[in-house]
């Protein structure tokens, strides 16, 4: 059994907290991939390598699954196919809840997932996803997406959950069950009936009941701008506010579940009513609060095996694709870039330490600011604007190469510092290196690297991202041949192999005691934002 965690009242304020003793908590390893892509996935919303996610809400909010006029939102989807995932939790063994298992045909043609939100929302996201960004991890970020761009409150997010291979258990509650099975459901799943109340309110915010799914609750419409028949939950559809409680409170509702004609049907009802009103009265007042932790330990109800991480606080200052390229000549390029929070320093220094490990004044560049490279977090109640600083071109010989890297950096009040990972610096292995002549031809893309001549691989391979049939997120892993004719040149060997994706591609060496592997670029490609073509 895993109680979920909870952090009361997660506002504004605690949030700015908790950015106080931040830099303690990321000097551990890096890279992380699993941190940096739910960072980039929370924190790059808008501007420069903004993740795709956010173009679900836009504009307003108003989108819906390629843009059918539905009178439905994404938004309304995703949060709804987020509780649904989870709602097939049993506190009792640990099974079930937020594993991606509402992605199966199976659990979507059950009676308690009706309509084709589900289906919509993974078709959506799933892109987004990735092999350190699993599908399930995907859906919890889409729904604290829609509820933080769509008016609501910050939600602390936790990454590390794992896709389900296969359905769980029914377990969804439907409009037509009495009081007592929503509280027993709602139990089951670790949730107590005040929990149940917030929940069932903070969920029904956004979106309605609509009449191709729930033809005995709503009606048909004739409006071209609502084929489906959508009657919105409270008056604000699109917008995450608290005119659910409000408007249920003063008796205006045209909540389809509160006031529709069939009383069997009227869950809202039943659920807001059930302790005499004393959960919704107070709900006006600490709503976003409320919504805030209720809905995080929603999606952080994970199967019992899975470990969540800490709340992803932002990387401030956030080395992103760093990596040495192999440039022929005897060359090696140093490229990569940094993202910088809220601020734009005067002056970021990059300096490295050669293979060797010594330092030099020579080992050093200054990073430059293409007034164009922001990025926006979109965070609720802020406005924080993010610089990237790109690293000019470096060319180092190979003989000499890298070992590590720190940075300098001077901010704007004359203030300085040095970001180096507590002492021990960035790490770069130059071991394994993908070469600039990497290239797509019309059929397949032609992967070059180069492997230190000094290392004896014992195995060699790509690794480049897939979706199975149920668009979960997969890895292919490709054996590499050595070259026939090796020949060194300045100190490497060039490899070679004709992959069909280079989908998040990487490569790897296993030299028996260890593997070397080159950078995953969770968007863009190796080479820049993609693989250039063959000549
Ligand atoms: C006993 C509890 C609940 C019942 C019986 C229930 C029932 C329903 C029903 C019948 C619909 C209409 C779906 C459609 O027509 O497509 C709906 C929509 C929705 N539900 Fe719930 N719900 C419950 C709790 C929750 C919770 C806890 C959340 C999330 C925290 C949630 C989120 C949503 C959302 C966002 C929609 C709008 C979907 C859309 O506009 O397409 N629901 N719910
Ligand atoms: C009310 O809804 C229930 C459950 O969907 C259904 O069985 C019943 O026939 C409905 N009653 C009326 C009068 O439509
Ligand atoms: C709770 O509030 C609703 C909406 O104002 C009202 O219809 C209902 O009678 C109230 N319940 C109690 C027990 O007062
Ligand atoms: C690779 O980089 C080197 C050094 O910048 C450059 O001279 C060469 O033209 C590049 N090759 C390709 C295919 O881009």
């Amino acid at each position: 059994m895993r109680p979920p965690n909870s952090k009361a009242n997660f506002g504004r304020t605690c949030f700015i907290a908790l950015l106080a003793g931040h830099s303690l908590v990321q000097a551990a390893t890096w890279p992380n991939h699993l941190i940096d892509e739910l960072d980039a996935n929370l924190y790059d919303r808008r501007g420069y390598k903004l993740r795709s996610l956010p173009a679900g809400m836009s504009p307003r909010c108003t989108r819906f699954a390629g843009n059918i006029p539905g009178g439905r939102t994404n938004a309304a989807d995703w949060i709804r196919a987020a509780f649904h995932d989870m709602a097939t939790y049993n506190i009792a063994d640990g099974t079930g809840g937020l594993d991606a298992s509402i992605r199966f045909p199976e659990e979507q043609n059950r009676p308690e997932n009706t309509g084709d939100g589900f289906m919509n929302t993974i078709i959506f996201i799933s892109p987004s996803s990735n092999r350190y960004f699993s599908l399930a991890d995907t859906i919890a970020m889409a729904m604290v997406t829609a509820v933080e761009m769509c008016g609501g409150p910050k939600i602390p997010y936790r990454g590390g959950r794992i896709d389900a291979l296969q359905p769980n258990s029914p377990g969804v509650p439907e409009p037509q069950q009495s009081i007592e099975e929503h509280i027993a459901s709602f139990a089951r799943q670790g949730f107590t009936k005040a929990d149940m109340i917030g929940l069932t309110a903070c969920g029904h915010s956004i979106g309605g009941v609509q009449n191709i799914a729930f033809p005995d609750i709503v009606p048909p419409s004739s409006d071209q701008s609502n084929p489906q028949g959508n009657v919105n939950f409270d008056s604000t559809g699109v917008l995450f506010d608290n005119k659910i409680a409000t408007e249920y409170l003063d008796g205006t509702t045209q909540n389809p579940l509160v006031v529709g004609r069939n009383s069997t049907t009227n869950s809202d009802f039943r659920i807001f009513n059930s302790d005499n009103n004393v959960t919704m009265s107070k709900y006006p007042a600490v709503f976003r609060s409320k919504c805030a932790e209720l809905l995080a330990r929603m999606v952080d109800t994970v199967p019992k095996e899975v470990t969540l991480t800490d709340v992803i606080q932002p990387i401030l200052f956030k080395p992103v694709g760093v990596q040495l390229i192999w440039v022929g000549g005897g060359n090696l390029a140093l490229t990569g870039e940094v993202r910088v929070w809220n601020a734009l320093p005067s002056r970021v220094t990059v300096k490295w330490k050669a293979r060797d490990g010594r330092s030099d004044p020579a080992f050093s560049a200054v990073l430059k600011h293409d007034t164009s490279h922001t990025s926006d977090p979109l965070m609720p109640d802020s406005t924080i604007t993010n610089r990237w600083l790109d690293f000019p071109s470096i060319l180092i010989s190979s003989t000499q190469s890298l070992s590590s890297l720190s940075f300098e950096v001077l901010n704007a009040d004359g203030t300085t510092k040095v970001e180096d990972l507590g002492g021990a610096g960035y790490p770069l292995q130059d071991v394994i290196m993908v070469a600039n002549t990497t290239c797509m031809s019309p059929t397949d893309v032609k992967v070059r690297f180069a492997i230190r001549a000094d290392i004896q691989p014992i195995r060699v391979y790509a690794k480049t991202d897939m979706f199975d049939e149920t668009r979960r997120p997969t890895v292919v892993t490709t054996e590499v041949a050595p070259p026939s004719n090796p020949t060194i040149v300045a100190g490497y060997t060039l490899w070679e192999v004709a992959l069909m994706s280079a989908s998040h591609l990487t490569l790897a060496v296993d030299t028996g005691g260890k593997t070397y592997e080159t950078p995953f670029i969770g968007n863009g490609s190796p080479l820049g934002p993609s693989l250039p073509k063959c000549p």
